[in-house]
């Protein structure tokens, strides 16, 4: 059966088809074809099937979000089936499933990459998105002339930045808040400007504690830091993907028009407390 007749869809891509990102891209995706990328084979064959399932147009491509030519094959795909309507940047790792090295190169290298890649095909009126984190704000990873240098350093470069060496970030804790603090810097610099030459709007999100498989490698290595921080934070609970699939959708949507280069801080109030006093981060 043939679900949808209309020629020259728009495009809605979802690079990491995990939780959030999904929970945000069902949102807006309808009248769309969805291009799906991830580095996991098994991953892409799940979320075709379930996709197809609802009806919709649906294309895979393998990506390794920390390769730029992985990137830019992508971005090229993605432009070759249609107007590029949004982008949602969701892969990254977390500070228990991988190095220092790692997260810089993919949480923060690899989403610059993509930041840049993207910026050069979506389309007049599209939006994107690139999920960041409430670590961000944890405390001031970077000095002012720091900051200074991963927004004005082009993305093939950052890695070789004094500030993002293995010296300098030697565990994997300290990669993670530099890489989600990074990601709204890039946004709010040079993105929201490139993207914005072509008539695009580009915004970070940070979720809090959202319970996703990603989060429970997390629980399992700091399960009683995770305790505590759920029980100060002001929503006395965590949050679920289709919490950030709303706040999302409303970022991509034209309800947020006028929304660009900025972030979206959805933790029910972590931070908050964080900075109250009641709880404090571990070493
Ligand atoms: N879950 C949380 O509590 C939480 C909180 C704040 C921020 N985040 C961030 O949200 C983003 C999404 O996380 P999630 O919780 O939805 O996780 P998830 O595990 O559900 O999804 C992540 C997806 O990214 C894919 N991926 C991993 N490495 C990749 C690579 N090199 N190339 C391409 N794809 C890759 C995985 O295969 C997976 O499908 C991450 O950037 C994470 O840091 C998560």
């Amino acid at each position: 059966m043939i679900f949808d007749r209309n020629e020259n869809r728009p495009v809605s891509v979802l690079l990491g088809a995990g939780s959030m990102g999904t929970a945000i891209l069902r949102r807006v995706a309808a009248g769309t074809t969805i291009l799906f990328g991830d580095i996991s084979e098994k991953r892409l064959a799940e979320v075709k099937k379930e996709y197809e399932g609802y009806g919709y147009a649906v294309e895979t491509q393998i990506v390794d979000a920390n390769s730029r030519e992985s990137i830019e094959k992508f971005a090229k795909k993605a432009a070759s089936l249609g107007e590029v309507k949004y982008y949602i940047h969701t892969a990254g790792a977390s500070p228990n499933q991988a190095s220092p090295e790692k997260i810089i190169a993919l949480d923060l290298v690899g989403s610059a990459y993509a930041l840049d890649a993207f910026g050069r095909v979506i389309a007049k009126g599209g939006a994107g998105l690139l999920i960041s984190s409430q670590t961000g704000y944890m405390f001031p990873p970077l000095s002012p002339e720091e900051e200074l240098q991963i927004m004005t350093t082009p993305a093939e470069k950052l890695s070789a930045l004094p500030c993002l060496s293995p010296e300098r970030i030697n565990n994997s804790g300290t990669a993670y808040i530099v890489a989600k603090k990074a990601n709204h810097l890039q946004v709010q610099y040079a993105a929201a400007n490139q993207w914005g030459e072509r008539g695009a709007r580009i915004n970070t999100l940070s979720p809090g504690i959202i319970v996703t498989p990603l989060a429970y490698d997390e629980f399992q290595a700091n399960g009683a830091g995770y305790q505590r921080m759920i029980d100060a934070t002001p929503a006395k609970r965590v949050g679920t993907p289709d919490e950030i699939g709303a706040a999302g959708a409303f970022l991509l949507s034209d309800a947020a028009s006028y929304i660009t280069g900025t972030d979206l801080l959805v933790d029910g109030g972590t931070i908050a407390a964080l900075k109250n006093g009641k709880f404090k981060l571990g070493a």
